[in-house]
């Protein structure tokens, strides 16, 4: 069988990688020139990989630098995985394993004590140590039901703001306000210039509209555009696909989507990455112009390394537990840590509970608990009150949410 070589892309390489990248999902255009000069901006030295078969690129995968809250607030650097994809005539013969193997040493290398993707398909990434560690609601608002009740919050001004405004304005309030709930993200300047290309002012359809405060301090924005139809004015139906809402408070959320229930002609608001524990549906008058169509994947977090990882996250008021992790890939991470409220270490203890590391990043940002893990049979458990005990001290004050695709 040919030997698979992996080395990071030189520059030159980085179009034909992302062409090949979008071929792998279907994608049916390839980027335009104007779009390209955006992409590109992504691509960071060093970060973004190429396997080669027989010389030939055939497969790839990269990373932007990023960060992930954890609960108690500690922001880490991390590195959000993107642009994975295997040439179609070379799939199953181990490129992405190789990649990974590659990515996680480099990321390792880097610092970065975890990584993180959205995954295409459930079944690829937990094998890589990546597991399920947030989930979103996709809803649907209907317009003409869903009037917000008088004593929803409001206050404050919305305003839309064009493309060339938002590019100068939302990076810098994204990171300002995207902060308080463990799985927020940072996003690089390459994710914000592909992000905003979109916009009316380059021939697309998204519209950003901001919100600020009583004293004139922006807080709060939201990306949003029609969707394709050929709508009529006397039978049409017009949808609004939300594909970003992130807001300070909850004033300034219930703002942004009033502002969105007060559009014109629209009789749908459908609102992608929406947090599980979003107040929508309590701010309404009739609950059942909301409707959740479905709950999505959407953070797989891997713990790169283990000791630091568990060491940055907060704890709550509970006995220690002494968990034993297993983990194939990166061996070093294999072993036992003491886990209680003053904080995690590595520990030469009998462990009362086993897992793999995956199943570990599940439990990471508080999006399931050890019961529910017990009982699927993904933890071992050899004292069953370190379960319950083990449950608070995961525990996090709010469900967690990343809300920025990559
Ligand atoms: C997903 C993809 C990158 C896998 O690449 P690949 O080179 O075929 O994967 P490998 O041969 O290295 O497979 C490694 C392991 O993962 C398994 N695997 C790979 N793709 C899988 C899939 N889609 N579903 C389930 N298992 C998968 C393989 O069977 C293999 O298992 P093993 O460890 O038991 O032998 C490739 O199929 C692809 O490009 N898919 C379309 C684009 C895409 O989905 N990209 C991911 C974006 S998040």
């Amino acid at each position: 069988m040919s030997e698979v070589d992996v080395r990071p892309l030189a520059e030159s390489e980085y179009r034909q990688a992302n062409d090949l990248f979008l071929a792998s999902l279907n994608v049916p255009e390839r980027s335009s020139e104007e779009r390209w000069r955006r992409s590109v901006t992504r691509y960071e030295p060093g970060r973004a990989f190429g396997a080669y078969l027989d010389g030939e690129l055939s497969g790839t995968a990269m990373s932007l630098s990023s960060s992930l809250e954890v609960p108690g607030g500690a922001v880490l650097p991390a590195a959000a995985v993107t642009g994975v994809g295997v040439r179609a005539d070379r799939t199953r013969r181990g490129l992405l394993r190789e990649l990974m193997h590659a990515q996680l040493a480099d990321t390792r290398g880097r610092g970065e004590p975890v990584a993180m993707l959205h995954a295409s398909e459930t079944r690829i990434y937990p094998r890589f140590g990546y597991g399920l560690a947030t989930r979103t609601h996709r809803v649907s608002v209907s317009r003409f039901r869903a009037e917000l009740r008088a004593d929803a919050p409001a206050g404050g001004q919305v305003r839309l703001v064009d493309g060339p405004t938002a590019e100068k304005l939302l990076p810098e309030l994204y990171s300002r306000i995207a902060t308080g709930r463990p799985g927020l993200i940072g996003r690089s300047e390459g994710w914000w210039s592909t992000r905003l290309f979109g916009t009316l002012e380059n021939g697309g359809a998204q519209r950003i509209a901001v919100h600020s405060d009583e004293s004139g301090t922006d807080d709060g924005f939201v990306l949003f555009e029609p969707a394709k139809s050929d709508h009529h004015f006397d039978d049409g139906s017009i949808t609004m696909q939300v594909a970003e809402l992130h807001a300070a408070d909850a004033v300034a959320t219930a703002s942004l989507w009033r502002f969105l229930l007060s559009l014109d002609l629209v009789t749908t608001i459908a609102a992608i990455d929406r947090p599980v524990d979003e107040a929508l549906p309590w701010w309404l008058a009739d609950r059942r112009g909301y409707s959740v169509d479905r709950l999505d994947d959407d953070l797989w977090v891997r713990l790169v390394d283990v000791p630091a990882a568990l060491a940055a996250r907060s704890y709550g008021a509970e006995d220690p537990v002494v968990i034993e992790v297993r983990d194939a890939v990166l061996p070093e991470n294999a072993g036992s840590y003491r886990i209680g409220a003053g904080g995690a270490e590595p520990s030469d203890d009998p462990p009362h509970l086993s897992l793999d590391v995956d199943v570990l990043a599940s439990l990471y940002l508080g999006d399931v608990t050890v019961t529910t893990l017990a009982e699927a049979n993904r933890i071992n458990v050899h004292d069953p009150a370190a379960a319950s005990r083990a449950d608070r001290l995961f525990a996090t004050e709010r469900p967690p949410w990343c809300g920025t695709g990559f």
